[in-house]
């Protein structure tokens, strides 16, 4: 079943208000694309002002907390995402599994907090280089996935394959073995939820660019892309949103 694809930039901790006009010629370049989901995933700071600039257009965060309200410093509910503007959230990327020692099942309450209050979720998984190099990257990934899924919610989610030696390194893995990754992960997400499996969309993530999305778009169960570098300018980023509407 060919899903309809989810163009993603996530900002990480770039970005300042002086840079809302790329915000705004990124939503206005992507209405080109009508049969493409485009949304942008920034940093919290930003998220209400980039909101009240692109009204209609998907605007993101990078996580959530899992809890509705309390005493967590410096911390964001889901309910605060939303109520800033936000449609979305990624939960779980490697720099927060890594950086910030996040765990699966952390992760997959905030997937859960964010579903449960109408927020989309991004939900990363990735294996690390030695993980890759000992050939057992599929069954680690797949792993990280059931532990970090959500239970009982299929509406609203998408999962990333992003392997962490991708990011932001010009590598990207062999068209063969993303198609052995998002095989897996699909037959993970249909074990999890029966048929509302397909319809989640399984983005790809590590150094996407113009010049290789098309063939990124091009391997099955590759719905959409979560794009780093190249999603801070809409002269980089807009093309990859093309390759996914031409797919
Ligand atoms: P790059 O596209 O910069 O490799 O980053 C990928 C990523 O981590 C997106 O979440």
């Amino acid at each position: 079943m060919a899903l309809r694809k989810l163009v993603a930039g996530n900002w990480k901790m770039h970005g300042l208000s002086s840079d809302l006009g790329e915000v705004r010629a990124i939503a206005e370049g992507s209405r080109r694309y009508p049969t493409v989901d485009v949304a942008l995933c920034l940093p919290a700071i930003l998220i209400e002002r980039a909101a009240r600039a692109v009204p209609g257009f998907a605007i993101g965060a990078q996580d959530v907390h899992e809890a509705e309200q309390g005493a967590y410093t410096g911390c964001t509910s889901a309910r605060q995402l939303l109520d800033a503007g936000a449609s979305l959230t990624i939960v779980g990327h490697s720099e927060r599994r890594e950086g910030q020692y996040e765990s699966n099942s952390q992760i997959k309450a905030k997937a859960e907090a964010a579903l449960s209050c109408g927020l989309g979720v991004i939900l990363c998984v990735g294996e690390s280089l030695a993980v890759r190099e000992t050939g057992r990257a599929v069954s680690t990934v797949e792993a990280q996935l059931d532990a970090s899924l959500p239970d009982g919610f299929a509406e609203g989610l998408s999962v990333a394959y992003e392997p962490i030696w991708a990011i932001g390194t010009g590598k990207v893995p062999g068209v063969d073995d993303i198609a052995e990754m998002h095989a897996a992960l699909r037959a993970r997400l249909e074990a999890a939820y029966g048929d509302a499996g397909q319809s989640v969309r399984i983005l790809y993530g590590g150094s996407v660019k113009a010049s290789n999305a098309a063939e990124i778009f091009s391997v099955a169960h590759v719905d959409g892309a979560l794009v780093g570098g190249a999603s801070l300018k809409a002269s980089d980023f807009l093309p990859i949103v093309a390759a996914a509407a031409a797919s």
